[in-house]
């Protein structure tokens, strides 16, 4: 089969999650797939031309064998990121983003009370406290951020603690209804107004902080992007799932192959 990939995906390790984002386009739903599986995945997609594996979930560091899978990925000339909540992510697995230079990208909503209030829980210490020993570690952070209506203006507030950290990167992620995004959209969903309002604040700091401060405007609203699922499927993911494309199924395809070869 002839698929087209794009050089850099994300990789979704476990479904379970640790954290209760009222807002979550991913949800838990417990499926964590065993390392063997994602051996085979992560081959497969090496050959298919990808060179960067984001691993995110669900939350993946609750994932027993990250540590060995980000360390097998590097070994096989990928390059590594992940998307974590920073709820819990202990020192064997600081030390190993730190010697394969992975990036990693920290998912904080803003000031605690913001923070607590999105993520349905008191995490902001536990993640701002990730961030500080990561930055220790010198592992290369980027804070990551879901925008909600009504809360434009915790993008100064995350500007200034990235300034304040010395963190070179904040992504700027407007709400999309998606997952459990969908029972909320009534209270979060930007509007055409506040959208517009948000992107010009975000280029506007982009130039104000220009070298010093990279901020992304990530609109998963219009931009699509490739996602290995728990179950092996592959596919692109749009602001809401009924537009899916489901582009294979590695596992199946990996046992098509070898049945053949048999
Ligand atoms: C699905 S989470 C998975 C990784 C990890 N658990 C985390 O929260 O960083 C990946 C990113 O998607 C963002 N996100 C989740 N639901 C969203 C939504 N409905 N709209 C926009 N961004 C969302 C989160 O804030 C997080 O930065
Ligand atoms: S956004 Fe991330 S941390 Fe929050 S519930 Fe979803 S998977 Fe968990």
């Amino acid at each position: 089969m002839n698929i087209t990939l794009p050089s850099k995906i994300c990789f979704r390790v476990t479904r379970s999650c640790n954290s209760s984002c009222r807002f979550c386009c991913a949800p838990p739903q417990g499926s964590t797939p065993h390392v063997s599986a994602i051996i085979n995945r992560l081959d497969w997609l090496l050959s298919h031309g990808v060179r960067t594996v984001n691993f995110c979930g669900g939350e993946p560091t609750l994932h027993p064998d990250l540590d060995g899978i980000i360390g097998y990925s590097h070994r096989h000339g990928a390059k590594t990121e992940l998307t974590t909540n920073g709820i819990h992510l202990n020192d064997s697995l600081s030390s190993i983003l730190s010697k394969v230079k992975a990036r990693v990208k920290v998912s904080l909503f803003g000031n605690r009370e913001h923070h607590d209030f999105l993520a349905g829980n008191q995490s902001f210490d536990q993640t701002t406290a990730t961030i500080d020993r990561l930055i220790r570690s010198a592992v290369p952070v980027a804070v990551q951020s879901t925008i909600v209506a009504h809360r434009l203006e915790m993008v100064d507030w995350l500007a200034s603690f990235c300034m304040a950290k010395g963190i070179r990167q904040l992504n700027i992620l407007p709400f999309i209804p998606r997952g459990n995004g969908k029972t909320v959209r009534s209270d979060f969903e930007l509007s055409t107004r506040d959208r517009t309002t948000l992107k010009d604040s975000v280029k506007t700091k982009r130039r104000h902080y220009s070298n010093r401060l990279d901020i992304r405007w990530l609109d998963f609203n219009v931009k699509s992007i490739y996602v290995v699922e728990t179950d092996g499927r592959v596919l692109i993911e749009r602001m809401d799932e009924n537009f899916d494309t489901e582009l294979c199924s590695v596992d199946s395809l990996h046992t098509t192959s070898a049945s053949e070869q048999r």
